[in-house]
């Protein structure tokens, strides 16, 4: 039975496991038997002491997405998305993307049996998620160009064969698999909803997908508010983040964007109506930060809270860093950054830290003696 969202008795999710799943009455799967799970969602909600001392922030969460089973927040949409492809019949899916999508679409249909095609911006994406594609048997299009180039190709495949199914975010399913983010930031925090909500922005569905999900939860009376919905862009591909900062009603695409957080390197987001709904209708904002912000704010997460997420991710909290240096967030505020995917996906960074950091050049050799380790250490 699917549960009524204006009836406001929730079915028996305390006693739940927290994951995508347990929310299933309020996700479109009717046959239990077609659902494809690698066990998503569940990632945790680490408070931050360190890092938020150091911004002076005293309720500081990040929502580690990297958590889940191909280390982004892309298994909450594939997951259920994989499911209703099933229950519908398709057996052959396909996607553009800037590898994590590509990742998560090859581990899901792998798992469903499904043939799967991704187009990906070539020599555009970080290696870690090129070696999950590969690893899990997809068919690979490298396209000359970047994402957007990518999605009009995947967008006219679709149009020339009936067989193929697109699995991007325009794909309602994937959507409605991520908003279950919003779920669990909720309940995480026992049903009290965070003032503000912080998640980097590339084509714009997670940032949409959350919305839906607060909304939905505040429609059905387990939340009392809906918080603030920031988003960050990269400041080389921030269409949105431009419209947002110009009181624009609309995007201008960003042409050749460019940006060390390749997974929302995006000029024309698809998704941009429903991130300025999301962003007007909470009160929120958008901001942009530059690559060297975004590197220094991956470090202070790993070095500071033991969190290693990829670049894209560490948008958010550079994002913070910014928006709290121009007091825009107060001290006071409960504030969810959502970290988006693992740092392992790109390892390419290594070659972006400073040479100086500790540890970076210790070498020993066999003269080496332990005196002199001793003196550096
Ligand atoms: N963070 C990471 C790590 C991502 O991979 C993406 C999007 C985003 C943030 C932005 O999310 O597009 O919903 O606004 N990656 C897509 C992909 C585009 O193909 O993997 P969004």
């Amino acid at each position: 039975m699917k549960f009524d969202l204006t009836d406001k008795k929730k079915p028996s999710w305390d006693r739940r496991q927290i994951s995508v799943w347990k929310y299933r009455e309020l996700l479109p799967v009717e046959d239990r038997e077609s659902i494809i799970s690698l066990a998503e969602g569940g990632t945790g909600l680490h408070k931050c002491r360190r890092l938020g001392r150091k911004l002076g922030l005293k309720k500081l969460y990040v929502k580690n997405e990297g958590e889940n089973p191909t280390g982004s927040f892309k298994d909450r949409g594939m997951t259920v998305a994989i499911s209703k492809a099933k229950e519908l019949g398709k057996k052959k899916v396909l996607c553009a993307s800037t590898g994590n999508t590509a990742a998560s679409l090859a581990a899901y249909s792998a798992r469903a049996g499904m043939d799967c095609i991704v187009l990906v911006p070539k020599g555009k994406v970080a290696g870690g998620k090129m070696l999950q594609v590969t690893m899990h048997g997809a068919k690979i299009i490298q396209v000359k160009g970047d994402f957007d180039q990518a999605f009009v190709t995947a967008l006219e495949l679709t149009k020339r064969s009936r067989e193929l199914y697109l699995m991007n975010s325009l794909n309602p399913y994937r959507i409605e698999g991520q908003k279950t983010l919003a779920f669990e930031i909720t309940d995480q925090l026992d049903s009290k909803t965070p003032d503000t909500v912080i998640l980097p922005v590339g084509n714009g569905g997670n940032i949409s997908a959350a919305w839906k999900g607060f909304t939905e939860f505040e429609q059905l009376s387990i939340a009392k508010t809906r918080p603030r919905m920031i988003g960050i862009q990269a400041e080389k591909a921030s269409p949105i983040a431009k419209a947002v900062k110009r009181g624009e009603d609309k995007i201008r695409p960003v042409h050749n964007p460019e940006t060390i957080a390749t997974a929302i390197r995006i000029g024309s987001p698809v998704n941009w109506p429903k991130v300025l709904k999301a962003i007007r209708e909470s009160k929120g904002t958008a901001e942009t930060v530059t690559d060297s912000e975004i590197l220094q704010a991956q470090r202070d997460l790993a070095t500071l809270e033991g969190i290693f997420v990829e670049p894209a991710s560490a948008a958010s909290i550079a994002g913070l860093k910014k928006l709290r240096a121009s007091r825009r967030v107060d001290p006071s505020e409960t504030i969810v950054c959502v970290t988006t995917g693992h740092g392992l996906k790109d390892p390419s960074i290594l070659d972006r830290l400073p040479k100086s950091q500790p540890g970076y050049n210790l070498e020993i050799t066999d003269r080496t003696s332990l005196d002199n380790l001793e003196r550096v250490l």
